[in-house]
């Protein structure tokens, strides 16, 4: 039997399967709410844009795979990029389009851009979703102009990540239930391989919320849930470097010459 998004009430939320990409047009009005379903996704972003440098150059391109809504938007202001986001679910690009976007709709394992055209790459929680994900990783390579920036941050394929990330997370308001297909996990031996391979040195970190910011942020939601959905105040948990990688990791690597 299928591991299904929702208990099948007659009422109730549609089923579908793990991971379906479908998942993200029932959820598309989460997207931006700070405290919405995605909100885990707003505090990597902040993270994620942490290692992306100043632009170098005129005209520089960040090609955002997976982009979503467009998360990684406002954490990019004033660093010089034009961003260009690669996504599969329409509904998702028409908001990054919003937040000044350039979307195309595509698939991050065939991209339709040229060789060569990204001065950074980023692929941000996309990689565990992508069932051929070395696919995923080659294009993000390919994509790279020579000295270019990859980033990127995913949840590693151990049975620790499928407790924390599934088991727990989805019983939490911070990650969606049924959006991650475990058997899908990103072995992060694997990925630094796989990077090695199309001229990229990834370098690894493994990252966590801020367990008080955490905590702060989903007594605030609990609190909300309770006056009849007053909107949280109060800053987002950060996230912080951890000393494992076993569960969630950010990588950073730039091409070769
Ligand atoms: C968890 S969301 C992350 C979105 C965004 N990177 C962020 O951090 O806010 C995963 C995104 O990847 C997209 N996606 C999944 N598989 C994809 C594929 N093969 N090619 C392009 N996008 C894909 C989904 O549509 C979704 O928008």
């Amino acid at each position: 039997m299928r591991d299904v998004a929702a208990a099948g009430a007659p009422t109730g939320p549609r089923v579908l399967p793990r991971n379906d990409p479908r998942q993200y047009d029932d959820l598309a009005g989460e997207w931006w709410r700070p405290d919405g379903a995605f909100a885990m996704l707003h505090w990597l972003a902040e993270a994620r844009a942490a290692l992306v440098p100043p632009a170098t150059r005129p005209d520089a391109l960040l090609v955002d795979l997976g982009c979503g809504a467009g998360l990684l938007a406002p954490h990019l202001a004033g660093k010089g990029y034009r961003h260009v986001g690669v996504d599969l679910t329409r509904s998702a690009l028409v908001q990054a389009a919003e937040h000044g976007v350039l979307v195309v709709q595509g698939d991050a394992t065939a991209v339709p851009l040229p060789d060569g055209c990204a001065d950074v790459v980023s692929a941000g929680e996309l990689l565990e979703h992508v069932p051929a994900w070395p696919r995923a990783v080659a294009e993000a390579c390919r994509l790279l102009r020579p000295g270019g920036v990859l980033v990127l941050d995913t949840l590693n394929d151990t049975a620790l990540a499928r407790l924390v990330a599934v088991r727990i997370a989805e019983r939490l308001p911070t990650v969606p239930r049924g959006i991650h297909d475990p058997q899908l996990f990103v072995d992060s031996r694997t990925l630094v391989a796989e990077c090695a391979r199309h001229g990229v040195d990834l370098r690894l970190r493994g990252i966590r919320p801020q367990v008080g910011g955490m905590l702060a942020w989903l007594l605030r939601r609990v609190r909300a849930s309770r006056t009849a959905g007053a909107v949280p105040t109060g800053r987002a948990p950060r996230i912080v470097p951890t000393r494992s990688t076993a569960v969630l990791y950010q990588g950073r690597g730039v091409r070769k010459g």
